[in-house]
């Protein structure tokens, strides 16, 4: 019998919808987040990626959540200081103990209030005990509209190609 990934020693968990954990942020671009071109530098983007997806993680898992894995993060649109950066994020998928979050950066235009795609993200958190620190075992994420679909569904091939990365990575 295939065990279910989504048990804890008290039986299964309830899943949870990625309405639980959609999280957004506004950020606003300081000279100290700058390079000297006056853009917002690729590592504070990073910065606010991680932690916009950890709350999300953190929302979905009721638990202190790390992150194991960042996928490529393509930088399409320099900021400038000054501007504002709104970043949302929600869990696509969760398996055993991890989770796919995805996260997305657009700039706001403050003449007309226009987004700009900046940048996306998908990351993978573990969910720790906060007892042992060791990675503990997540509810299942149920999507609820068609985007959430796709993106669940998207979120299971990726992991598939992550896993298979590692284990030739672990071959080498
Ligand atoms: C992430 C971490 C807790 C995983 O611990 P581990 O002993 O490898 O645990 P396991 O082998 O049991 O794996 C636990 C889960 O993590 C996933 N995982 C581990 N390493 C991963 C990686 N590099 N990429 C994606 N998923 C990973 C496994 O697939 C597994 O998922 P599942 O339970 O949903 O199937 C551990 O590697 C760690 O603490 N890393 C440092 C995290 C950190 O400090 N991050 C901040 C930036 S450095």
């Amino acid at each position: 019998m295939t065990r279910d990934p989504h048990s804890s020693h008290d039986g299964p968990l309830a899943g949870r919808p990625v309405s639980d954990s959609q999280t957004e942020m506004t950020e606003i671009v300081f000279p100290n987040d700058a390079n000297p071109l006056g853009n917002v530098m690729g590592g504070r983007v990073m910065h606010w990626i991680d932690i916009c997806a950890a709350i999300a993680a953190g929302r979905h898992a009721r638990t202190p959540v790390v992150t194991a894995h960042v996928d490529q993060i393509d930088f399409h649109r320099p900021v400038r200081i000054g501007g504002v950066l709104s970043i949302k994020a929600s869990v696509n998928y969760a398996h055993r103990t991890s989770m796919e979050v995805g996260v997305k950066m657009w700039s706001e235009s403050r003449a007309n209030g226009e987004r700009s795609h900046v940048a996306s993200a998908y990351l993978t958190f573990v969910s720790l005990d906060p007892d042992t620190g060791t990675p503990r075992p997540v509810s299942p994420v149920i999507p609820e509209t068609e985007d959430e679909k796709r993106r669940y569904r998207q979120a299971l091939e990726r992991r598939e190609r992550r896993n298979a990365n590692r284990k030739r990575q672990d071959a080498t």
